[in-house]
């Protein structure tokens, strides 16, 4: 009997096998040791470093103040979840251009997921063919030339209301500009894409109003997404679940009433809106999915750069004076601001970017996920990975803005070649690469155009009692910065002296 005989047949396979997996183990695990994360504020367990941005002002300033401290790529911990805070052109360019390819997937949570219909749309959707088509149909359809001339056309006929309506106030009333500005966009943005403003209507005692502003909340993070494994409990318990359902059935309610309405009417005359020429090509998934993009991103996020420009305006005379002159010498004396003026108003466009600079709505641009290891600054980003890129952050930036980067100053304009398409990255309120916003232009030109009528008809105060220079510039909110107080201006008609 010879000594191999002796041990039961399983041991050599056995044995190997072992040897071979302690081997891949330690390879692995230097590996792993030879992995560098991003630096970051110590964690606390189970929080992470929630407790350094939970009931603090700003997230947006905290996490820019941290940033300070631990460089322009930041790892923090929220919960279970890691995050890489990203606040430098040249780390927003590695994200942005770099990289795209490798960040380019949103995260998952339960609210995206539900309220986006399953992911049937653009901007929550993961990185996928189905994402690519959406995102075509949302270009060639919503933003597509024809549907830009429509949107032109009803945002002028719009316009000539407000206008009218504040030209009838009577003298010294102060004016809500806020509300003024969020129905304009409501009604334009209503009629060119649902063929109605739906502003009167209601759903479950909900306005179409209501519904979009609970949406932007229960879109935000919850305790099952911070903590994976056991959130789902305080989702539960905190009543977040009845909520964000309740929130669905709403939304998804008034949705399909919109699309019902265009199931039966075809009248003639009848101008083909977003829904009608999409309607038959799409599933209803499709179809509500994309609605809901358009009313969440086109929406408030226009408006708010409306009112903060027209903030700064106030708060600067210099400013504003100046670009009165520039809109009053370019339209001259008529009865309304052609789109054809507009393009010979060189510090409109300034003042306009200078806005987006200091106010990006979205102050994190929207959340993305690493899909594939890579290096950023130098340091590994691993899968999983959220990132939030800080275009609050990067507009101030004293090393691109110089010491004077808190100041409203457009001619800065003149000398810095700071675009806003996604190319470079100096400024980035729309964000860049794959899922850079399509709605740029649409965006701007629409902002331009009103600001522009405003300046053109009226002369803007404060009310009285109140400074220009002490008018509150606060900002907070989620998803989007906005001011913590309305905008109440008084306006009086200009008097052509002649
Ligand atoms: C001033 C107004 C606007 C601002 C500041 C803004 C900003 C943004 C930002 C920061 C993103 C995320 C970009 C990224 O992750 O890199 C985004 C995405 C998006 N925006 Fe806008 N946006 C505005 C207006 C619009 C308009 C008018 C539309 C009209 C349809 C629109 C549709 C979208 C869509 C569909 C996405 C998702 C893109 C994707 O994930 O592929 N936005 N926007
Ligand atoms: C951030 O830093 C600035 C300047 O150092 C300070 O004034 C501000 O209070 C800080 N904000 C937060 C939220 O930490
Ligand atoms: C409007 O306000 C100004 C300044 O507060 C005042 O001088 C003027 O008399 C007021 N006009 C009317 C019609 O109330």
């Amino acid at each position: 009997m010879d000594i191999i005989s002796f041990f039961p047949s399983w041991i050599l396979p056995t044995t190997l096998l072992l040897f071979f997996t302690s081997i891949f183990m330690y390879a692995l695990r230097m590996r792993r040791s030879s992995i560098r994360l991003p630096p970051g504020p110590k964690r606390l367990p189970i929080i992470g470093n929630l407790h350094q941005v939970l009931g603090k002002e700003g997230v947006h300033q905290t996490l820019w103040n941290l940033s300070q401290t631990y460089g322009p790529a930041m790892l923090l911990h929220f919960g279970a979840q890691p995050f890489l805070v990203i606040s430098s052109t040249e780390m927003a360019t590695e994200v942005l251009k770099t990289h795209d390819e490798k960040l380019c997937t949103r995260p998952y949570s339960k609210a995206t997921k539900l309220l986006s219909f399953n992911y049937m749309d653009v901007a929550f959707s993961p990185h996928s063919d189905h994402w690519r088509d959406m995102r075509k149909v949302v270009v060639s359809e919503f933003l597509g030339a024809k549907r830009i001339r429509l949107y032109k056309n009803m945002m002028e006929i719009e316009m000539e209301a407000v206008i009218r309506s504040i030209s009838s106030h009577s003298l010294n009333t102060t004016v809500n500009l806020e509300d003024i500005l969020l129905s304009l966009v409501y009604d334009v943005v209503g009629k060119v894409a649902f063929g109605n403003s739906y502003r009167g209507k209601t759903f479950n005692g909900r306005t179409l109003k209501d519904i979009v502003e609970e949406v932007q909340v229960m879109g935000g993070a919850s305790f099952s997404f911070i903590f994976p494994t056991f959130g789902w409990i305080l989702d539960e318990l905190t009543g977040w679940n009845r909520r964000l359902q309740k929130c669905y059935t709403d939304f998804d309610g008034f949705l399909q009433m919109i699309l019902d309405d265009h199931h039966d009417t075809k009248t003639s005359g009848h101008v083909n809106d977003f829904v009608d020429d999409c309607m038959s090509r799409l599933t209803t998934e499709e179809m509500k999915a994309l609605m809901m993009n358009v009313l969440e991103g086109a929406v408030d996020t226009t408006t708010i750069t409306m009112v903060w420009a027209m903030s700064e305006l106030v708060k600067n005379p210099r400013v504003m004076e100046k670009l009165q002159n520039e809109i009053r010498r370019c339209v001259g004396r008529k009865s309304k601001v052609d789109e054809s003026d507009i393009t010979k108003m060189p510090y409109l466009k300034m003042v306009v970017k200078e806005t987006l600079r200091l106010h990006p709505p979205a102050a994190f641009l929207m959340g993305r996920e690493c899909v594939s290891q890579c290096r950023i600054g130098g340091y590994d980003v691993l899968p999983g990975m959220k990132v939030m890129v800080t275009a609050w952050g990067l507009g101030r930036d004293p090393r691109i803005w110089k010491e004077n980067a808190e100041e409203f100053y457009p001619e800065r304009f003149e000398n810095i070649k700071a675009d806003i398409g996604g190319k470079n990255f100096e400024m980035i309120p729309f964000g860049g690469g794959r899922r850079a916003c399509p709605g740029n232009n649409m965006a701007t030109s629409t902002v331009e155009f009103t600001i522009s009528n405003l300046l053109y008809f009226f002369n803007w105060e404060t009310p009285a009692g109140l400074k220009k220079e002490d008018l509150d510039m606060k900002e907070n909110g989620f998803p989007f910065l906005r001011r913590t107080t309305p905008l109440c201006l008084v306006p009086t008609k200009h008097n052509w002296e002649d």
